[in-house]
């Protein structure tokens, strides 16, 4: 069993690609061109055709398609407290208002439930996030974005890989946002790719991510939109390639894992295991919550001495300065609250050996009987 330093996450990038961004940097073209066009191709071949476009984050993505479904001051959008903060921060950032529901405690998605009852008139999209890579019910997310007339903005940031019922997610559905940040199932350094609704014209989504710049012609140009700067190199096109080869490798990998650490948890030291989806899940993440009153910051401290890595994914975000000076406080969303306070992520991802998730599960065992 091996004792080198174990993290919870780690990208995998063979020489085939290394050597295919050495040939981007010999080329004389670095940023977007011919790479970032192949790679958007091959994410929209994985979206079943839909239109893809690269960006270069996961969460400019989202800003854009708030700015594309026209969503602004006035409006509210509900998301989930329990996430990566970029979530909530892109509708700050056009203006409109986040409006928090607590998280279904045993999927520790966004509640569809409390979606519903927190429709207001001024409601005009969700933001559901698939944690873990575990993908929030399309078909009721999707019955109630209907009834409503509301726009969904898939945050997939961590769902590249992961399906409902068969179809890949990105396949279906709204604007589908992903993100390739290292720790993501496929990366490509930094970056993102946004899949489009058909009543959307990419190339306002492309002017949005460059400046808001039209060419045309041998000299043309003109601005017509605001837009900004969020386009995704050559160089990084050319990684997010490399990568998408492996991915039903690195998918499948990742399940074989999680399985193993179901089986080799030991159930009497009380941690809550996340649920065992096995159909629909890319297994971003394997996150266990510990027992009531263990206190994480010892967990993480005394996991690091045994060489693992150990992960927290997310404190309940309503809960940090911004959103307390929004009018948000304790006690609005228990489970998010309990879920997030008492979180951990355990070291998974493709080049982990099987004897590693014994290495881990042995570790917890230890540190929580110690205690
Ligand atoms: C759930 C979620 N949303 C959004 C993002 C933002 O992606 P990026 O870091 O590529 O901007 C991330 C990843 O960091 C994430 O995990």
């Amino acid at each position: 069993m091996s004792t080198d330093f174990l993290p919870f996450t780690r990208p995998a990038i063979d020489e085939e690609t290394i050597a295919a961004v050495a040939e981007v940097l010999r080329s004389g073209w670095l940023t977007t061109g011919p790479k970032a066009k192949e790679f958007e191709a091959a994410l929209s071949a994985h979206c079943g055709g839909r239109p893809v476009r690269a960006f270069n984050s996961g969460t400019i993505t989202m800003e854009t398609a708030l700015r594309l479904a026209n969503i602004g001051p006035g409006d509210e959008v509900i998301t989930t407290p329990l996430s990566w903060v970029a979530t909530a921060s892109v509708i700050l950032n056009v203006g409109a208002t986040p409006v928090f529901v607590d998280i279904d405690p045993l999927t520790r998605n966004i509640d569809l439930e409390g979606v519903e009852a927190a429709v207001t008139p001024k409601t005009r999209a969700i933001i559901p996030v698939d944690l873990a890579g575990l993908p929030v019910d399309r078909d009721r997310l999707y019955a109630i974005a209907g009834k409503h007339r509301l726009r969904v903005i898939e945050d997939a940031a961590q769902a590249f890989g992961a399906s409902w019922h068969g179809k890949p997610i990105g396949s279906t559905g709204d604007f589908v946002s992903f993100s390739f940040h290292p720790n993501k199932n496929i990366t490509t350094g930094e970056g993102g790719a946004l899949v489009l609704p058909t009543d959307i014209d990419p190339t306002l989504c492309e002017r949005l991510r460059l400046q808001g710049v039209r060419r045309f012609g041998e000299d043309g140009m003109d601005v017509d939109v605001l837009g900004g700067k969020a386009n995704l190199t050559d160089i990084a096109a050319v990684i997010g390639l490399g990568q998408l080869k492996h991915l039903e490798e690195f998918t499948a990998r990742r399940r074989i894992l999680a399985r193993r650490y179901f089986d080799l948890l030991d159930r009497r030291l009380g941690c809550e295991l996340p649920p065992e989806d096995f159909e629909n899940s890319n297994w971003h993440m394997f996150q266990v919550l510990l027992p009531a009153c263990y206190d994480r910051g010892q967990f993480i401290a005394a996991m690091r001495e045994r060489g693992i890595g150990i992960g927290v994914h997310y404190p309940a975000m309503h809960l940090f300065t911004l959103y307390r000076k929004l009018g948000y406080k304790e006690g609005d969303f228990p489970h998010a609250e309990r879920v997030g306070a008492s979180t951990v992520t355990l070291p998974l991802f493709p080049a982990m050996a099987d004897s590693d998730v014994a290495r881990v599960c042995q570790a917890i065992r230890e540190v929580i009987t110690s205690r």
